[in-house]
């Protein structure tokens, strides 16, 4: 992993962002609008993380308000969540050219900011949408077919990999497990926030 010791520096999500702002690491920055850092309470108890910014989130700076953001927004609000008590992110924080996955290169440059935002967030329960979140939050071999809707502890929290939203636009007989998995969220969250 390419560590960034600087980031030890921020002792708040304003100078994170700030930072992250100017990140030339990889070159992604050259072809997307611009980052998309994140965003919600900066004392979430439960955090998602996605992949990275689409065209939607790359124009509006904003993570998922796309196809797959407005599916997450039913998901969150039929789990009895809302964005604003939430923290949302993504593993990569520039859109990839034509929305291609991230390459193994570009994450590992970015995986540092996120891992900042976790330290400061303390998020109790860590939610990963699909795969990517999974391998960097989980472990770099994980199945999301395997592992969804399992409970991983990494300190303080637990993480509970599910599928990416854009794999249920694809795919919606994955809904139902998707739905169960925010069952068990809501449940960890209930005894969390007790
Ligand atoms: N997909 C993601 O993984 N993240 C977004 O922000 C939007 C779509």
């Amino acid at each position: 992993m390419n560590w960034l010791p600087e980031l030890d520096l921020c002792d708040d999500l304003k100078q994170l962002r700030d930072f992250c702002l100017q990140c030339r690491r990889c070159s992604l920055r050259e072809t997307c609008r611009g980052v998309v850092f994140g965003e919600g309470n900066p004392r979430a108890l439960l955090m998602l993380v996605g992949e990275a910014p689409g065209a939607d989130e790359d124009r509006l700076g904003r993570p998922f308000v796309g196809a797959a953001g407005q599916l997450l927004n039913k998901i969150l609000d039929a789990a009895g969540f809302t964005r604003e008590e939430v923290y949302i992110t993504n593993v990569v924080k520039c859109r990839p050219p034509g929305n291609r996955l991230p390459k193994k290169e570009e994450a590992e440059c970015c995986f540092p900011y996120l891992v900042r935002q976790i330290e400061l967030i303390q998020p109790r329960l860590i939610v990963c949408l699909g795969s990517l979140a999974t391998q960097y939050l989980v472990h770099q071999q994980a199945k999301i077919t395997l592992v969804r809707g399992k409970v991983f502890r990494k300190g303080w929290a637990q993480i509970v990999p599910t599928f990416h939203p854009a794999a249920l636009l694809r795919d919606a007989s994955k809904k139902k497990l998707v739905w169960q998995d925010f069952k068990l969220i809501r449940e960890l969250y209930a005894r969390i926030k007790r």
